[in-house]
């Protein structure tokens, strides 16, 4: 059996769409016949909410797995996707595992025991680059960094690629990043247009070709629980994650 692919979803500025990009592309995937697992990485628990669990119920979660080693498979619920649940309470893991050895490494070990039963593990993480951030930097063989057009901030994807290469450096050297997804793109503003200009002169072909267009779907569908393929499975939001879903399996290495 093959191992799955772990990506990180990763980009320490909030409100970027990262929780969108890891459920909706996770949900592509698994419409391409892929078997995938989402872990909830964020303290608040967005990414759980948006499959209709509320984290304020969960009796275990991402913060038992990682602090007392508890099986993954107790905190993995099936919706459109598996999810691993996270709830408020991850917030103290930082603190706890502030202390232990290998600290850096308890995502990594306790996805081992799955990597074969998946063939994407997609991680969603809080906005920013502390020890829940770099746990998943750990674990992941790819990074894919969603970017908000509209307020680009070159320095903040400089720091990213810093931390990168610290974990590079000391933890994971095969760690690197597959991808840079532009997001809540406004086709209509001369700004957006500019602001990818701007990122492809910077980063190349490591801008996805795929844009993700701003639409209120997205902000409805997580209310229903669903994600956007499912809510509005014909529209262009969900064609849009379709589309680079496509370019994260067969673009690039
Ligand atoms: N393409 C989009 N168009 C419009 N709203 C979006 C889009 N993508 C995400 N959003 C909304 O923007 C907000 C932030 O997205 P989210 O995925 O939670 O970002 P992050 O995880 O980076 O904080 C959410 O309310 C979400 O519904
Ligand atoms: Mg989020």
């Amino acid at each position: 059996m093959s191992k799955a692919k772990v990506i990180a979803f990763a980009n320490q500025k909030g409100g970027v769409a990262k929780t969108t990009t890891t459920l909706n592309l996770a949900v592509a995937f698994g419409e391409e016949g892929h078997r995938v697992l989402c872990v909830d990485m964020d303290p608040q628990g967005n990414l759980t909410m948006s499959q209709g669990i509320d984290p304020d119920t969960l009796e275990r979660s991402m913060y038992d797995v990682l602090v007392h080693q508890l099986s993954i498979r107790e905190v993995i619920r099936k919706r459109e996707v598996d999810i691993a649940c996270a709830s408020i309470d991850l917030a103290g893991a930082e603190i706890a595992l502030a202390a232990t050895i290998g600290r850096e490494r308890a995502l990594e070990r306790a996805l081992n025991p799955v990597r074969e039963d998946y063939d994407f593990i997609c991680i969603d993480t809080p906005p920013s680059l502390g020890l829940l951030t770099i746990n998943a930097l750990t674990a992941a063989d790819k990074v894919i960094v969603p970017v908000q057009c509209e307020y680009l901030s070159m320095r903040g994807l400089v720091q990213l690629q810093n931390t990168l290469a610290m974990v590079r450096e000391n933890l994971n050297p095969k760690v690197d990043i597959q991808g840079i997804v532009p997001t809540l793109v406004d086709s209509r503003t001369i700004h957006a247009k500019e602001a990818i200009e701007i990122l492809e002169e910077n980063f190349g072909s490591r801008v996805f070709a795929s844009r993700i267009r701003k639409t209120v779907r997205f902000a409805e569908a997580p209310v229903k629980g669903m994600s956007v393929l499912r809510y509005d499975p014909k529209g262009s939001a969900a064609k849009a994650y379709r589309d680079l879903a496509k370019e994260v399996i067969n673009g690039r290495s």
